[in-house]
């Protein structure tokens, strides 16, 4: 029988501090998320200062409930894993210095996991039959990557926004269309009260890296659109604008997972990040994929989004690659995927 290891893993990179436990890079123990929204909602966007400081406050009482909903104790913990970046430096720092402190005081191995490649693992916890190779299409608030998951922990980008990142577009067209903070769950909610072809925004085509995303066109189409609106005096479908935004950003996803399926004729695709979460661009992708006879895979909403359950699940990988940090571990706020 396969032998059970079972890790505690720490997530801080940005607004959630969260904690889980999970065995087998598959089976769920617990995860705890503490969520800043409802702080950062006040100021329009994530303040890093505030979130670190948040992060201090609450990650012993995360990881403490996470151990207890597990019904396990740290001694009982194979190993500890931590996101060590990419993200908000005095974020990460924070469950960095944490993670160490328990691996140093318990003498357990330390997992230093990659934010992405937690964000695509997420893709393992309810899919059990799910195995590399796969094509996976990842879409946050910070990064739009499409990757090819080669093996576990082995990644080839095939390409990257040259600008914001998915996500990114989302929060700032919501907060141009008075929807506010957190923008994509938004969007989303009043997008399905408005006609996704009511205005014609821009799908950008980035030159001759075709698998390169670029969103900061189509967030300056919209910014333009309601400037000539508010010239014009004419009041503004905020649903309409919603949803048109939110097709343009739907189609050149899919515009782009088609090119890739055709050219690598990969027979599994899996969606990852918190825009993944979202249901208009999810079955928009499982469309495209059910045509060409793909099996399409993706996380629930919430191991979308940001949780310790998804670095759980990329460290058991790297635990059995024998991948190891020391107690020099530190945050790198740009750590690229890949990059270890
Ligand atoms: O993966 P995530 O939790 O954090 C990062 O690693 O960035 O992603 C957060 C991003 C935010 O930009 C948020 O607006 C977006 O994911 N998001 C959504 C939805 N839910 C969250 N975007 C579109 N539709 C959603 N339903
Ligand atoms: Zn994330």
């Amino acid at each position: 029988m396969e032998k059970e290891v079972k890790i505690l893993a720490i997530e801080s990179s940005c607004d959630e501090t969260a904690a889980a436990v999970v065995v087998n890079g598959r089976d769920v123990r617990s995860n705890v998320i503490s969520s800043q929204i409802d702080i950062h909602t006040l100021y329009g966007g994530v303040v890093p200062e505030i979130a670190s400081r948040n992060h201090i406050e609450r990650i012993n009482q995360v990881i403490e409930e996470a151990l207890k909903k597990a019904d396990t104790t740290l001694e009982e913990i194979d190993a500890i894993g931590v996101t060590y970046g990419p993200g908000l430096v005095g974020a990460l720092l924070v469950g960095v210095a944490e993670a160490k402190a328990l691996a140093y005081a318990a003498k357990k191995p330390l997992i230093p996991v990659h934010h992405i490649e937690g964000h695509i693992s997420a893709n393992y916890i309810e899919n059990k039959e799910l195995k590399p190779p796969f094509l996976c299409l990842v879409v946050s608030g910070g990064h739009t990557h499409l990757v090819k998951v080669l093996d576990y922990g082995k990644y080839e980008i095939l390409g990257k926004t040259r600008d914001d990142a998915a996500g990114e577009a989302f929060d700032k067209v919501a907060r141009a269309i008075g929807l506010g903070y957190p923008g994509g769950p938004k969007i989303e909610k009043v997008s399905h009260k408005g006609n996704p072809d009511a205005i014609s925004f821009p799908r950008a085509k980035v030159g001759k890296d075709e698998y390169d995303f670029s969103f900061s066109g189509l967030k300056s189409a919209v910014l333009n659109y309601l400037n000539s609106c508010k010239m014009k005096d004419i009041e503004i479908n905020q649903a309409d604008v919603a949803a048109s935004f939110q097709k343009a950003v739907s189609d050149v996803l899919v515009d782009h997972v088609n090119h890739a399926l055709n050219e690598f004729k990969m027979d599994k695709f899996a969606i990852a990040g918190g825009v993944a979460s979202n249901g208009v661009i999810r079955e928009a992708l499982r469309e495209a994929c059910e045509k060409k006879g793909v099996e399409f895979y993706h996380p629930s909403p919430i191991l979308c989004t940001d949780n310790g359950a998804m670095i759980g699940a990329a460290a058991y990988y790297d635990y059995l690659a024998g991948i190891r940090a020391d107690l020099s571990l530190n945050a790198i706020p740009n750590l690229k995927l890949g990059e270890k």
